[in-house]
């Protein structure tokens, strides 16, 4: 049974897909998990605690400050006890107050004191789905790393055609087995690049480039939600450090080069996401460059290649470079991987503006010796997880063979 073991709350939020919640409960059941059912006030409009408390074997919780629950199974000790916390049906109301942190119900309170991930299904009319304030607070749950399954398209029980119906309770099942055990990275470690590197010309001027970090930060989480182990390796970026992920910062070439080689030796992927300076000024100057000459030369010197070195190793891990062109994509990728030993690469085309550096989307031509995929432009913690899906694939078929 695939969710044998596993402690899942149910949150039941006061959408009109809470009446299928009782037949979710027993999915979830038949699935092998322990499910307690949490309303609120509103969800109970929509179904009743006794059926959730009569198919789920156990008390239903709906309010925060009840004495006796709390003498019971506290509301800490219950997001303790929880190894996912659902909420299906999740309102717009609800989807709201997680984006602020509201913690005035017993719910809403859960998701702040669990330490258990957050998966939530919404469900509400299309219009709602669709209005700015959702969209732009599912941006912020997403980039919390807040799960989502769903909404589908389709007939809503309004009457209107469109996104926003929740799942259907074996569809929430299923997704949540598969999330739970596809730790595909258990047990491995895996050093991630991500960001620019700034080359510095004297106390006040630097070379850098575009890259926001923000494809790097999103493989760094994608790796951790396959159990992977990471160490996140990043240069000046504007992002914060991912929530239990060991990230270090670096400013310049050398460096990223010298963290990623004390992590080499015990990693078993590397993933240079970075765009490293190819070359620094060959000498930096102590004082600020005056204005004098009408022309100023400064020479460069090439910087180490990270990607190159790593795939070189002796005892190289599986290595995934990334290649960012602007002509001949697929010729110079090739060429890339073939050179620098790697063992798969994936290119961006960065002349196309709305997809790569420092935009929320990019699309990705992935390449290895055997083998290419194409993933389509999509958001970048959405297309991370697509590359370190196939990462996990090269990776097993590569050390099985
Ligand atoms: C008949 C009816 C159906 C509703 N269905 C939904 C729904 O599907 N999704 C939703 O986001 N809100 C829906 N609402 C609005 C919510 O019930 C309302 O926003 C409520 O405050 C949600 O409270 P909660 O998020 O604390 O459960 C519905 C309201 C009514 C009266």
């Amino acid at each position: 049974m695939q969710l044998e073991k596993t402690n899942i709350i149910l949150g039941i939020t006061g959408g009109i897909a809470a009446y299928k919640t009782p037949d979710l409960v027993r999915k979830l059941i038949a699935k092998g998990a322990k499910v307690r059912v949490v309303m609120t006030e509103s969800a109970k409009e929509f179904v009743s605690p006794l059926a959730l408390q009569a198919v789920s074997g156990n008390p239903v919780s709906d309010d925060l400050l009840d004495k006796d629950a709390e003498a019971a199974m506290g509301h800490i000790e219950l997001a303790r006890w929880a190894d996912k916390l659902l909420v299906a049906p999740a309102t717009a109301n609800f989807m709201a107050k997680l984006t602020h942190g509201l913690a005035d119900d017993l719910l809403s309170t859960l998701c702040l004191a669990t330490p258990a991930p957050i998966v939530i299904a919404p469900a509400m009319n299309q219009q709602m789905w669709l209005a700015d304030a959702t969209q732009a607070n599912l941006k912020i749950l997403e980039q919390r790393r807040i799960q989502l399954l769903g909404p589908a398209q389709g007939e809503q029980a309004c009457g209107d055609v469109g996104p926003g119906r929740m799942l259907e309770p074996q569809e929430i099942a299923d997704l949540l087995a598969q999330q739970i055990f596809e730790q595909v990275l258990a047990g491995k470690r895996i050093t991630i690049t991500a960001g620019p590197t700034r080359e510095e010309i004297d106390p006040v001027r630097y070379l850098s480039n575009h890259s926001s970090g923000k494809m790097g930060y999103a493989l760094a989480i994608a790796a951790q939600e396959l159990g992977a182990t990471v160490t996140l390796i990043s240069g000046p970026v504007n992002l914060l450090p991912p929530a239990k992920i060991k990230t270090i910062s670096v400013s310049s070439a050398q460096q990223m080069h010298d963290a990623v080689m004390q992590t080499t030796h015990d990693c078993d992927i590397f993933i240079g996401c970075a765009a490293v300076a190819d070359y620094r000024v060959q000498q930096k100057t102590n004082q600020k460059i005056k204005k004098s000459d009408s022309e100023l030369t400064l020479t460069f010197i090439k910087n180490p290649d990270i990607l190159s070195d790593v795939a070189h190793l002796a005892n190289a891990p599986f290595t995934l470079g990334f290649a960012a062109e602007t002509q001949n994509l697929r010729e110079y990728a090739l060429g890339k991987l073939q050179r620098k030993k790697l063992n798969m690469i994936a290119a961006n085309d960065v002349s196309d503006s709305t997809i790569g550096f420092n935009s929320e989307q990019n699309a990705l031509s992935v390449f290895w010796s055997k083998g290419e995929k194409k993933l389509d432009v999509a958001d970048k913690q959405l297309l991370a997880r697509q590359l370190m899906r196939l990462v996990a694939q090269r990776y097993t078929e590569d050390t099985n063979d």
